[in-house]
């Protein structure tokens, strides 16, 4: 078991049974009412476990919502709020959450509102909840085609990390979950992208060293900046684009969310070259990579257009300027660069005429 120093909570990363979670549900909530939180598949795969092997969480009460991106919106939230209303749920309970990001991100936010603040578990089951989404507090849910448009910083009282989850997760969630590994690799630490872009090669399973590297990395950057005032905005390298991306295609061809910001860190990395004195060989290093893995959707000029937009209105804009977190070499991040329209404009049309990897 690894026991990781977070923001006031205990987080943990090995087996859930060998954990203190067992302990706090016992000395914190043996009086709470204890809700779970899950998705279809979570339900079907996650918590079975659970349940066999937590006597406190033999009289849960679960929630379900549908798996996938569209949960995270405000009217799933309302139906949730009714049901624990109608659970007579207090502030003095607890919500426990089984899933992948969303489920992290939408159960957080949903506990961190209901009745002024619930607290709540994390026990993240996808690769990419666990490396990124679980840690750090955001909660949120989308708004429009915008990304986690409303929202609050709140952490769990407890962050289980349980790599056996990952036996059942589908392999293209597994690719999901490596964009956000290579990220931290790109932004803080060279030789944890070149580790993780071997392990991507390889095909073997995920070591229990490099997940934690990776988790060290996130929960490192946003313990020295909880609320994003500075260094925390490293995080958003390849979101600017790669939100966009994700939200353009949620409704015609989804793309899971490491794939979208996996493309949207190759056409960030191209601005890094531009704007921010990436080397030209380091970027052709990265686009070699990303696009043998990755595949990217075809642009039409229409496509094109609306992604603009979408950049535009991007939330992390300030002033009406379009700022960006961009890489000077790979392992390090600087942040608030502001990027002109026309750049965005190249760069889409650049990857719509390499037509590489096309579908
Ligand atoms: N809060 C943050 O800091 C942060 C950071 C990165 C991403 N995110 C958010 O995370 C979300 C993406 O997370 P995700 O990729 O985990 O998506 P997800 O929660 O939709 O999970 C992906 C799929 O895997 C399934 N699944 C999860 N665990 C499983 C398991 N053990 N076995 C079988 N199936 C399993 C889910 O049901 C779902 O179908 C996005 O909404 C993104 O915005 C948040």
């Amino acid at each position: 078991m690894r026991y990781i120093e977070a923001n006031g909570y205990s987080l943990e990363v090995g087996s859930l049974l060998d954990s203190s979670f067992a302990q706090l549900l016992e000395d914190k909530y043996a009086e709470s009412k204890k809700i779970i939180i899950v998705d279809e598949n979570t339900h079907e795969y996650c918590l079975e476990f659970l349940v066999a092997n937590f006597d406190a969480l033999s009289e849960a009460e679960v929630i379900q919502v549908p798996a996938g991106e569209d949960t995270k919106q405000i009217s799933m939230a309302t139906q949730v709020w009714e049901a624990l209303s109608d659970y007579e749920v207090s502030r003095y309970d607890v919500i426990i959450n089984v899933g992948g990001g969303v489920i992290t991100d939408f159960g957080g936010f949903v506990a961190s509102c209901y009745k002024r603040g619930c607290d709540f578990i994390n026990i993240p089951t996808s690769l990419l909840a666990m490396v990124d989404a679980s840690i750090g507090g955001k909660t949120g849910v989308n708004l429009g085609g915008y990304k986690n448009q409303l929202g609050v910083f709140s952490n769990p009282v407890g962050l289980y990390i349980d790599p056996e989850f990952l036996e059942t997760l589908p392999a293209k969630e597994l690719e999901s979950g490596f964009g956000e590994m290579l990220k931290h690799g790109l932004i803080a630490d060279e030789e944890l992208y070149r580790d993780v872009c071997a392990l991507m090669k390889s095909g073997e399973p995920i070591g229990e060293d490099v997940l934690i590297r990776c988790i060290e990395v996130k929960n490192k950057i946003v313990r020295e900046d909880p609320n994003e005032k500075g260094l925390r905005k490293i995080l958003n390298f390849g979101h600017t684009i790669g939100h966009a991306i994700e939200g353009h295609y949620l409704n015609s061809q989804p793309l899971t969310h490491g794939h979208a910001i996996a493309l949207g860190m190759v056409m960030e990395a191209y601005l890094s070259v531009k704007v921010n004195g990436l080397a030209q060989a380091m970027y052709l290093e990265i686009e070699a990579f990303i696009l043998d893995y990755y595949r990217f959707p075809k642009f039409s000029d229409e496509d094109i257009q609306a992604m603009l937009l979408l950049v535009q209105n991007d939330k992390k804009n300030r002033a009406g300027k379009v700022l960006c977190s961009l890489i000077p070499e790979i392992g390090r991040c600087t942040y608030d660069i502001p990027v002109r329209q026309e750049l965005f404009l190249e760069v889409f049309l650049h990857f719509k005429n390499q037509q590489l990897n096309l579908n």
